[in-house]
């Protein structure tokens, strides 16, 4: 009886042994795409390795789309138009490109394989994009989840970005991770100290990059990021400012602020910062001495379950509904919002239910 199962067992593993190596044999004469030419807005083709994902392809050659989600098909940060080539187009990529793109050739470059030779067009902003190698100089516990961490560049490296934009940081194999991923991070320091960066990271249970940052990075390691990306910054108007931030959204409001205390500022402000309980607040102080360095400056922390120990006498519940109370020309505000997917669409609403116009909303979704 015995004797039969350990044959059985023998035979699943010799079978299921001679599957694997079928299956790379497979992979390695199906897919074998060789070299493929990509060409770039019709100026210079580059040649990459078939079969990866045009998004990393790009990256291999120093090309860095954004890809806030580090190529999971969830941001959709990565378009780029694509003129010929690249094969249909995948339902993954639908949601994420409107009519307009459609008709346009713009599709998700972290869903297409690169199989044959491909013609792109990408925006020449992109190019300015590099990756940087930094040591980390500082690390400061904010709160219970969520640190401050400080890089210095290489010697003699810069780096120039608008406050609010983001870098992404890409991660080394740890314990028993060994994907290399990269994440979105706001830069929360000014774009005047242009030798060092800080980003706010907010531990994620369970998350790749985030449990790398908080349980295995220490002062003095080096680590590598790309950017700076995107488009959410300050406008240069007078129009009055509402910011709302929630966790780590405080990030690149933090940049946007210390930016104004260099350069000066009249506008009216007010900020609310929404969190838990008093144990989910930080920096408090710092922002309160803002309040002193401009002429019209408000910080509103708002706490949505105060714990009774936490003697809170501050505003309470959700930011949404302390905003009537500040809004004075709705059609002369603009708004920059930056935390969880959860929370922007909830004061958007609000705020266009109060007649702010939608195209003078600016955020960052940290989903
Ligand atoms: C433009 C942009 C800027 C960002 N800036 C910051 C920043 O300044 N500071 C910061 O801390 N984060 C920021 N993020 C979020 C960040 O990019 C990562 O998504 C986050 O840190 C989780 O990464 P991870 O690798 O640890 O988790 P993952 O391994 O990616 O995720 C693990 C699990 O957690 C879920 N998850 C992912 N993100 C979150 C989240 N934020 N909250 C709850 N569950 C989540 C995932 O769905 C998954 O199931 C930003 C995101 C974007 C798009
Ligand atoms: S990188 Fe996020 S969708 Fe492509």
């Amino acid at each position: 009886m015995l004797a039969t199962i350990f044959k059985d067992i023998g035979a699943l593993t010799a079978i299921s042994g001679l599957l694997a190596v079928v299956l790379v044999l497979a992979e390695r004469i199906f897919n074998n795409y060789g070299q493929c030419k990509i060409n770039i807005n019709g100026k210079r083709d580059i040649e990459v390795k078939g079969g990866n994902n045009l998004l990393a392809s790009l990256s291999d050659k120093q090309i860095y789309l954004p890809s806030a989600c580090g190529g999971r098909g969830s941001c959709g940060a990565c378009k780029c138009k694509v003129l010929e080539g690249g094969g249909p187009l995948l339902p993954t990529e639908k949601p994420f490109l409107s009519k307009a793109e459609l008709a346009a050739g713009v599709r998700l470059s972290c869903q297409i394989k690169v199989k044959s030779d491909i013609a792109v067009e990408i925006p020449d902003s992109i190019f300015n994009i590099r990756r940087f190698d930094a040591t980390i100089a500082e690390i400061i516990d904010y709160t219970h989840d969520t640190k401050g961490i400080t890089f210095v560049l290489e010697p003699g490296e810069s780096i120039d970005f608008k406050a609010g934009q983001y870098v992404q940081l890409l991660t080394e194999p740890y314990a028993k991770v060994r994907q290399r991923v990269s994440r979105a991070y706001s830069i929360s320091s000014k774009p005047e100290d242009k030798d060092r960066l800080q980003l706010i990271i907010r531990l994620v249970p369970e998350g790749i990059c985030t449990t790398w940052v908080h349980q295995y990075l220490k002062v003095g390691d080096k680590v590598s990021f790309t950017g700076p990306y995107g488009d959410f910054y300050l406008r240069d108007t007078d129009a009055d400012i509402l910011f709302v931030a929630g966790g780590s959204g405080k990030a690149p409001i933090k940049s946007i602020l210390e930016h104004l205390e260099v350069v000066g500022t009249q506008r009216k402000m007010t900020y609310f910062f929404g969190a838990r309980t008093l144990k989910d607040l930080y920096l408090t102080e710092e922002m309160r001495a803002l309040e002193k360095v401009f002429p019209d400056f408000h910080y509103e922390p708002v706490l949505s379950q105060p714990a009774p120990d936490d003697n809170w006498s501050g505003k309470t519940g959700y930011v949404m509904r302390h905003f009537p109370d500040v809004i004075r020309d709705p059609q002369n505000t603009e708004a920059y919002l930056c935390g969880s997917p959860g929370m922007i669409d909830a004061v958007i609403k609000a705020l266009t239910g109060l007649g702010v116009a939608k195209d003078k909303i600016y955020y960052d979704s940290f989903g």
